[in-house]
């Protein structure tokens, strides 16, 4: 008998149901002495013990379904050492249930944070087999991230959308993506929606270059500009500031967000008129793309293989177009950025998208 926890933890995206639906399907395909028991609201209900048993029923129609069967909820990895409002060991807890259960493992679906304690759970000797689920595509070990995909397709649509209102009103037009400290997502989708300047948190921009890139624009005949401008996206010098100075300067907080402020100093500057759109977590929000369905369903698969090979402490992901297993303690506490180097900036560039640095 296999006895297997599922939980799912951090912001939810696209593709979680059907990466767990992959893995379920595995191993009830292989064997049918098996009990899943799902987890509820990520870490948390294996801190307090709240799970449910689940059958294959459960797994069932759910391919296609937006966020998770189980639940999600952000525990941070910091926090996890700290005892809870009345006293209570979360690690211990968390050990304490995975034993009283007799659990052979833990499938844990999750991002960066996710699988920081992960592969805290696995030093703690629990047997652990992660995936990896982030729209942020930022996950360390892995090519892709399943969510990603079907964010690209939404936020492409939402420039889509914005082109058409933009050249009808020849207005600026700022779109904000999500993609917390990294701009896969932003460049994906801005190359996508065929966005003039993208600005991603990895090259810090120029306000006096996106001034330029938008007016040469405008000499040349064009009535409109659109920017994909990434969460994280950061001024040159902002990005100068150590740690703390920047956190002192964001304190202060005069715009909602990095897309208004870029907004109000093009304004300023060339008297345009500007607009921002934030589609937010619309990014994260129905369900998943047929590549995510496919993608998530490979790596559950694959997930499932190694659970009933009993190999653990891997997260199972993707690197030159094949499904690969990497070890947790490589994974965990890495962020996967983008390289100002990398070729596809460069093309973007020869297509003459500004990065405005
Ligand atoms: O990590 C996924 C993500 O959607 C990021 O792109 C974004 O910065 C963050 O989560 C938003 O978090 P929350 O849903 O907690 O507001």
């Amino acid at each position: 008998m296999k006895k297997i926890g599922l939980l799912t933890s951090g912001g939810d995206c696209q593709a979680l149901n059907a990466a767990m639906r992959g893995v379920v399907k595995t191993i009830i395909n292989a064997s049918d002495q098996v009990e899943i028991y799902g987890f509820l609201e990520g870490y948390k209900g294996l801190i307090y013990g709240n799970f449910r048993m689940l059958g294959s029923a459960d797994f069932s129609g759910i391919l296609t379904k937006g966020g998770t069967i189980l639940g999600s909820s952000r525990t941070p990895f910091k926090l996890m050492r700290e005892p809870d409002e009345n006293g209570l060991d979360k690690v211990e807890a968390m050990k304490h249930n995975y034993y009283k259960l007799n659990l052979d493992c833990l499938v844990i679906l999750g991002g960066n944070g996710t699988h920081k304690t992960a592969n805290m759970l696995r030093e703690e000797g629990l047997n652990v087999v992660t995936l990896p689920k982030t729209i942020d595509n930022d996950l360390w070990g892995t090519d892709m991230t399943f969510g990603f995909q079907s964010a690209v397709d939404i936020a492409t649509d939402a420039i889509d959308r914005i082109h058409t209102t933009a050249a009808s009103h020849g207005r600026v037009f700022i779109v904000e993506v999500m993609g917390h400290k990294v701009g896969w997502l932003t460049l994906n989708a801005g190359m996508a929606g065929g966005a003039d300047i993208i600005l991603v948190p990895e090259i810090p921009y120029n306000i006096k270059k996106i001034v330029k890139a938008i007016e040469e624009r405008h000499k040349r005949g064009s009535r409109f500009t659109i920017l994909a401008v990434a969460e994280g996206a950061i001024s040159k010098e902002d990005a100068a500031l150590s740690k703390k100075e920047l956190k002192k300067k964001q304190e202060k907080k005069i715009y909602p967000s990095i897309s208004y402020q870029v907004a109000a100093e093009i304004e300023e500057r060339t008297g345009l008129d500007v607009r921002v759109t934030v589609p937010g977590h619309t990014q994260r929000g129905g369900g998943p793309c047929p590549y995510d369905r496919v993608f998530a369903s490979r790596l559950g698969a694959e997930a499932g293989k190694l659970i009933m090979k009993g190999e653990y402490g891997f997260m199972v992901g993707y690197s030159n177009r094949e499904i690969v297993k990497v070890p947790l303690e490589d994974v965990a506490g890495k962020l996967k950025y983008l390289s100002p180097d990398a070729s596809i900036i460069q093309e973007a560039k020869m297509l003459g998208i500004s990065f405005g640095d």
